[in-house]
């Protein structure tokens, strides 16, 4: 059918746009083991996130009451690669609105012929409640990506190929597993040397997302995996850790770990945490305060997503774009982004998840003045020292920007 054809070609060709970018800016590939599909060493800027896709979703699975995981298939038949620890951003029409959320692959990187996507429901939250409770087998999504600003948990070459003995410490609260379960599966399959410690938190046992495949990994890695659940409100006879995962609580399992296992210092740990923000901020304190290297820690932040903005206030501004001693000027036509102005005038802007969540895209305004919805990725000191997103910043004026190195 012409149609298929030429949506095939389409999509052939925004891989091959995502290939020459990824080429251009210098990014390396990585081959993990022989026969497996190739892993990227490095966060993948997904040029193809201005481009979005479709997949085919082959099955829901109900993982808890308010929790689903959709696994689903390109609709193209290609590949889907990507980094354990990054996201697809899903582009969701509800009653005529257009939203944009982003949720994290948690699936292994090394199958590349499916992925696998898990939705907690977010009181009154538009989108997550919504797919919970429409989506079935034989829906199609709309997405971009993949993407996301983790660094790779996977060693890194020429030390990679799994022969580095490495210990990664993951640190989850409720929804904030996905990532980590797809660095889980991902490391553990592809470094044979590499040992997990998994420390997930949850209110009781029925919000324990991945329960069972969680215990079916550690059957299977057992000398490479543990697991430590911990929960506010246990069943009765529950032997576990009680209680909020917070510093405190944090801390006593930190030291249960480094007690009970070879690691001779914090500093040989290589910690990930994702999940509700006094979770992450405890972690990142705790860890800091033993002398952990801050480039051994890293976060996924699920922030909430930007308030939609009415682009028609905005009028056609001009735009000069600064990298590397380069400049690019021309027209931002009204009502488009920094980003898409950019791109078109083929300047070299970095982005990844296109809502405001990831900094991937960050400028810096040096003249003029733009207009951001808000809450983003930014801080208080970004917003001050004029950093913007160029995904979701719109010009108010004629604007000069830089593109930091
Ligand atoms: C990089 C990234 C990866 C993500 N991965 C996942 C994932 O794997 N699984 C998953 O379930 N979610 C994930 N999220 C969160 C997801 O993108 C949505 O924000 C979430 O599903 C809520 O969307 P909504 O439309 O239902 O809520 P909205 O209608 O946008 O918000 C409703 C209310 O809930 C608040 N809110 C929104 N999101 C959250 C949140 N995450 N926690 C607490 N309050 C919130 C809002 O401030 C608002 O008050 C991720 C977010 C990011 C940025
Ligand atoms: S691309 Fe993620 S914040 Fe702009």
């Amino acid at each position: 059918m012409p149609l298929l054809r030429t949506l095939r070609t389409l999509n052939t060709l925004r891989r091959d746009v995502a290939q020459l970018a990824l080429q251009t800016v210098g990014l390396k590939k990585a081959r993990v083991g022989a026969g497996k599909p190739v892993l990227y060493a490095k966060a993948v800027p997904a040029q193809s996130a201005v481009s979005p896709f479709a997949l085919h979703v082959v099955d829901v699975v109900r993982e808890t009451a308010d929790a689903i995981s959709i696994v689903a298939i390109p609709a193209d038949g290609q590949p889907i690669r990507f980094q354990p620890g990054m996201f697809l951003t899903l582009i969701i029409t509800i009653d005529l609105q257009e939203y944009r959320r982003a949720y994290s692959i948690s699936s292994s990187a090394q199958e590349d012929s499916v992925v696998v996507i898990t939705v907690k429901r977010v009181p009154d939250g538009k989108v997550s409640n919504w797919l919970n409770d429409h989506i079935s087998p034989g829906s199609t999504l709309r997405v971009l990506g993949p993407s996301g600003s983790l660094p790779s948990p996977l060693a890194p070459l020429p030390q990679g190929e799994g022969k580095e003995a490495r210990t990664l410490l993951l640190v989850a609260g409720g929804s904030g597993i996905t990532p980590l379960m797809s660095i889980a599966r991902t490391v553990l399959a592809v470094e044979p040397q590499t040992r997990i410690h998994l420390l997930y938190g949850n209110r009781s046992m029925g919000d324990i997302i991945f329960h069972a495949a969680l215990r079916d990994l550690k059957k299977r890695y057992v000398k490479r995996m543990a697991l430590t659940h911990v929960l506010e409100q246990p069943p009765k006879g529950w032997k576990g850790w009680v209680g909020r995962l917070d510093r405190a609580m944090f801390a006593s399992l930190l030291d249960a770990i480094l007690v009970n296992t070879a690691i001779a210092a914090i500093a040989d740990l290589e910690v990930y945490t994702c999940g509700p923000a006094p979770l992450m901020q405890g972690v990142w304190e705790e860890v800091l305060a033993r002398g952990l290297p801050a480039g051994r820690f890293h976060q996924e932040n699920f922030t909430p997503a930007v308030a939609a903005t009415d682009s028609s206030r905005f009028a056609t501004q001009t735009l000069a774009i600064q990298s590397q001693g380069k400049t690019w000027s021309g027209l931002v036509p009204a009502g488009q982004t920094l980003l898409e102005a950019g791109l078109s005038l083929g300047a070299p802007m970095l982005f990844s998840c296109t809502l405001g969540g990831c900094g991937s895209c960050r400028v810096q305004v040096t003249d003029g003045e733009v207009e951001m919805p808000e809450p983003n990725c930014l801080s208080s000191e970004e917003k001050a020292q004029r950093y913007a997103l160029a995904c979701i910043a719109r010009p108010c004026s004629p604007v000069r920007i830089d593109i930091p190195h």
